[in-house]
């Protein structure tokens, strides 16, 4: 286990799944609050810590979307976005894949600009000082219409250059990813590519919307991906991966302890699986603790984590010579540690 924890922390890592709102912890959120002068219904980070128990994804949002209140300026935004990549640093993530949902703030009468210049600077600082890339997910709330995606899409184009990609996420059920087919169509035109949240509390089949109408790259989470034989076959065809965040599916009690994940099922089957945190300060552990939780309670050994890894850069939007770079890098360190060979 000691080795496995430090094969852990030494291995490089990509985290694709990760919202920056979800970053936002208990002491951020009560400092930010005092500034901007929001009431929250909270004194402390202990009562904070109290109130963070989740029936399903609906009651994590509402305090989720509770949290974001708290953002109001550019400054808010890049302090949000260095300190989650100064805690990430020290489990040695490389880069990221930042998802936003700038709806929730725009709706508050927070300027577009504020929040992504915001979230710029802390992704070029967090490049040229703590050695970690990243790009843009810019997520349009599916519990708003396609109309307000339109909207938000528009609002976006003249940061064409700084979003690479468009997703989808927010409350899931009776929400089938085909709803928003029109405005995916116009952001692919556009240049963006494409990922949507599927599959975490919807059927199967909104994952294969996603897939067929959205044209995504990679399905957010995906677990419900088994309920069809089929789809798991093209998602493997197609090497399309999944970005499964394993403590976030306990909190929010898609499945009711970690062993009985079907992450261990899945990675055997041979889907393209990566391992990510989604909101890290609501749900109580970053990336590397979802790596450990898949060692304690799944019994993923030292080569599938370095499996893992590889799939982290594999699965990213990075070039491919980077890509090969980093999977190269893995071998040697995982060499270094374990004395494993490449496989
Ligand atoms: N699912 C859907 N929407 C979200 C999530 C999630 O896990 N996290 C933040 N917004
Ligand atoms: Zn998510």
């Amino acid at each position: 286990m000691t080795d496995l924890s430090n094969l852990v922390k030494k291995l490089p890592k990509a985290e694709l799944h990760i919202h920056i709102e979800g970053t936002l912890e208990p002491e951020l959120l009560l400092t930010l609050a005092k500034k901007n002068k929001i009431d929250i219904p909270y004194q402390s980070v202990n009562e904070i810590k109290q109130a963070y128990q989740f029936r399903n994804l609906e009651s994590f949002l509402a305090l989720y979307y509770q949290g974001t209140n708290v953002l109001l300026h550019q400054t808010d935004f890049y302090h949000l976005t260095i300190a989650y990549f100064e805690r990430v640093a020290q489990d040695h993530v490389r880069h990221v894949e930042l998802s936003f949902d700038p709806q929730a703030h725009v709706s508050r009468g927070v300027p577009f600009s504020c929040i992504i210049e915001g979230i710029l600077q802390g992704m070029e600082e967090a490049r040229d000082r703590l050695n970690i890339t990243s790009k843009l997910i810019l997520c349009f709330l599916r519990h708003l219409s396609e109309d307000r995606a339109i909207d938000m899409l528009k609002m976006a184009l003249p940061y064409r250059n700084y979003i690479t990609a468009i997703g989808l996420d927010s409350t899931e059920k009776d929400i089938p990813p085909k709803y928003f087919e029109r405005v995916f169509t116009q952001a692919r035109l556009a240049g963006f590519l494409t990922v949507a949240h599927a599959g975490e509390e919807g059927p199967a089949s909104y994952i294969r919307q996603a897939v067929e109408l959205l044209k995504v790259r990679r399905i957010d989470h995906g677990i419900r991906c088994t309920e069809d034989p089929d789809l798991v076959e093209k998602l493997i065809a197609l090497k399309i991966p999944l970005t499964i965040c394993p403590i976030s599916n306990i909190k929010l009690k898609i499945f009711s302890k970690m062993t009985d994940h079907n992450i261990r099922a899945l990675y055997d089957r041979g889907l393209f699986v990566t391992i990510n945190s989604d909101d890290p300060a609501y749900f109580g552990g970053y990336i590397n603790d979802n790596f450990m939780q898949l060692i304690e309670h799944l019994n993923f050994q030292a080569s599938e984590i370095i499996q893992l890894c590889k799939n982290s850069f594999m699965a990213s939007f990075l070039d491919p010579s980077t890509k090969e770079s980093y999977v190269k890098l893995i071998d040697q360190i995982a060499q270094t540690e374990m004395g494993l060979q490449p496989a």
